[in-house]
């Protein structure tokens, strides 16, 4: 009896062990399982967290591609008002993209108006217009004034020329087909589509002037034939054809006879006296002055003329209009003042007068002031020269070659096709 109950005792102790054992056996695997289970996990995220950085390396720089590209298209432009249909005007700007259209371009735009430019970038370029491209009211074209043009406008501004010495001496048959095909061309779509044109003349019409101040009824002294003719001359009878449209076809005629104006966005090898002083002092060379420096002339800051020529667009005068300064300065006046305000330390260098350089200029501006209201007071002379200083050190660090000296020698006649350097 008691070695059975003994027995039955030690069965139950040993079946109550087994189950221990295997209890404690059942705990231990699923801890090694509960083990493994978060060890492969760590390494898993840590596997994933490596991914994640190798993606994350190479989606940045496209997030921030596609963060540029957005910015691109929802470029800022510079405020530009609110005209009513009515009062918005489609209008035509020729030579846009040189120095004065472009700023005549942003003051359009700003006013409100679709503006279109028309350039053939002789000396025009597009940098001087590209914060307006992708802008519902501008348009930017490549286009040759010598050939005809189809556009529906109301008002055109025609500046198409190359305006300074250089640049216009440089292939004077081309200059020459510029002002009389050119503005013969701009004439016709003026009539075609019953717009306004504004002529941007010019005071070398006036040549090497007998008479001081010149006024606008001055019939100028010019060389027909000398190296400066196919500008003053193209311009002339570009102003001769402009009146042979109103009284023949009763185009609407404005005539702005612009004298000398300065400000940025002038081209570096413009090789007029103030960009050539500005630069040749931004890089301690030589001021170049032709002849004794004793001759004068009297220049306006862009955004003042810019005013004059909307003004005169807008106004009832079809006559000519002189648009300058009439402070006049002598030339070396000018390269000692920019000197100082350069703080260069250049010498003033002499050379030999150039062929047919007027030696006075300066405008009669009382016509302007009477019938438009207009004088060029708003930019004082030296607020507008640091203006453009400013402009030509920025554009001396954008140079790749970083220099850019004016060559002390008259404007070459150049054969051949017509390319700027
Ligand atoms: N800047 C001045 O001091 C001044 C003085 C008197 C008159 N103007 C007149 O004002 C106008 C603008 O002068 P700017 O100083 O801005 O000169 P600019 O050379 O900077 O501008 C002239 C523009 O006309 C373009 N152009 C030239 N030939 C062309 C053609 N065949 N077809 C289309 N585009 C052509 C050029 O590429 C350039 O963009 C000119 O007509 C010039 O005669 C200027």
């Amino acid at each position: 009896m008691l070695s059975q109950a003994l027995l039955r005792l030690a069965s139950a102790v040993s079946r109550r062990r087994m189950k221990l054992l295997l209890g404690v056996a059942l705990l231990a695997y699923v801890a090694s399982v509960w083990g493994n289970l978060v060890n492969m996990r760590s390494i898993q995220e840590n596997g994933e967290l490596r991914i994640e950085s190798k993606i994350e390396e190479i989606v940045e720089p496209l997030r921030e591609k596609i963060r540029d590209l957005e910015k691109s298209f929802t470029q800022k432009y510079p405020p530009v008002k609110f005209l009513s249909e009515k009062d918005r005007k489609r209008i035509l700007i020729t030579g846009g993209a040189g120095f004065v259209g472009s700023h005549l371009a942003d003051k359009l735009m700003m006013d409100g108006h679709e503006v279109t430019v028309v350039d053939n970038f002789f000396t025009g370029r597009k940098r001087n217009v590209e914060h307006w491209i992708g802008h519902e009211n501008f348009e930017l074209i490549n286009h040759d004034v010598v050939e005809p043009l189809y556009i529906e406008v109301d008002q055109i501004y025609h500046l198409a020329s190359p305006a300074s010495p250089p640049n216009y001496m440089y292939n004077p048959i081309k200059t020459l087909k510029t002002n009389t095909i050119g503005t013969l061309n701009m004439l016709g779509l003026a009539k075609r589509v019953g717009a306004r044109l504004l002529l941007a003349s010019t005071s070398e019409v006036y040549g090497d002037p007998e008479v001081h101040p010149q006024s606008e009824d001055y019939w100028g002294h010019v060389n027909p034939i000398g190296p400066r003719a196919c500008y003053d001359e193209g311009k002339r009878v570009a102003e001769t054809m402009c009146y042979a449209y109103m009284k023949q076809e009763g185009v609407e005629v404005r005539v702005a006879r612009i004298f000398n104006t300065f400000g940025p966005r002038m081209h570096m090898n413009d090789g007029r006296v103030v960009s050539n002083f500005i630069l040749q002092a931004l890089q301690g060379e030589p001021l170049t002055v032709y002849g004794s420096g004793s001759q004068t002339r009297a220049f306006q800051y862009v955004s003042d003329l810019v005013n004059g020529l909307v003004a005169l667009m807008n106004s009832n005068v079809s006559s000519p209009v002189n648009l300058g300064n009439p402070e006049e300065h002598t030339i070396l006046e000018f390269a000692q003042l920019i000197k100082n305000l350069v703080g260069s330390g250049s010498e003033i260098q002499f050379l030999s007068e150039a062929q047919d350089d007027p030696q006075k200029r300066k405008p009669d501006i009382k016509k302007a002031k009477l019938m438009l209201g207009w004088e060029p007071v708003q930019v004082p002379l030296e607020e507008g020269l640091n203006k453009a200083i400013h402009y030509f050190r920025k554009e001396l660090e954008y140079q790749a070659n970083n220099q850019y000296i004016p060559k002390p020698k008259p404007a070459r006649i150049k054969k051949g096709r017509m390319r700027h350097s």
